[in-house]
């Protein structure tokens, strides 16, 4: 049996891909399946959490026992369920993979193509980053985790990358995968590096997404004990 340890706690989990639309039937989206994100909501549930999961599009996925489930597209929308529920919460984790960008505009109709019309060129322009947004009106002792998924190239390695980006955002935890190759996305198994803003770093062993949601509210219930009392 799991340790009910989370027992009591208010958390949000975000999951999914948001989809940001052109027309009434075309959207910008990503390969984001949503299995870690309803693996950290399931596992946090059976430990005794009450979840909020906002989720965004995923693959068919069973819904997590116990969990309030809110069901959105846009990354506007993700932002605006996932704020209300964080106003009081103990814990947001932000596993969603959510749009950078959205279009400019939205048509209202079918874009169609035509012979006597140049193709178009979609313009877009930047989403607010959640998490950061988080982090500047977080609650006093609110623990908020966020997810990277990052390749290696010239500027540094994956774990160089990570330890900057958990810099910038200011979380408190930062997970990252390694994307790429096969990896993390759409898998039933991930695997990375949990960094924290004491500068702990874990390596994360191959295994299960409920085996890296177990480590992740680890590490969470680890923070909360040190968290200075409200
Ligand atoms: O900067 P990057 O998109 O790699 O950061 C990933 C983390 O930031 C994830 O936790 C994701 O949920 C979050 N994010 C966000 N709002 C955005 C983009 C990413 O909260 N607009």
């Amino acid at each position: 049996a799991l340790p009910r340890d989370l027992d009591g706690l208010r958390v949000v989990v975000s999951a999914g891909g948001t989809r940001e639309p052109l027309d009434p039937v075309r959207h910008l989206g990503n390969r984001s399946s949503g299995k870690q994100g309803y693996a950290l909501a399931r596992v946090a549930a059976q430990r005794g959490a009450h979840v909020t999961l906002v989720t965004a599009h995923t693959d068919a996925l069973p819904e997590p026992a116990g969990a309030d489930v809110v069901h959105v597209s846009t990354a506007n929308q993700l932002g605006e369920a996932v704020g209300a529920a964080a106003a009081t919460a103990d814990v947001v984790v932000m596993a969603a993979a959510v749009a950078d960008f959205r279009p400019a505009g939205t048509s209202g109709h079918k874009i169609k193509k035509s012979d006597d019309t140049p193709d178009p060129t979609i313009n877009l322009v930047r989403n607010p980053d959640i998490l950061a947004g988080l982090v500047e009106r977080r609650e006093r002792g609110q623990v908020i985790v966020g997810f990277a998924a990052e390749t290696g190239d010239e500027q540094g390695s994956v774990l160089e990358h990570a330890r900057a980006k958990l810099k910038r955002k200011g979380c408190d935890l930062l997970v990252v995968n390694a994307v790429g190759e096969g990896k993390a996305f759409e898998m039933d198994e991930n695997t990375g590096w949990l960094l924290s803003a004491d500068g702990a770093e874990q390596r994360i062993p191959l295994g299960t997404k409920s085996l890296l949601a177990a480590t992740v509210w680890d590490a969470v219930t680890e923070l909360l004990r040190r968290r200075p009392d409200p």
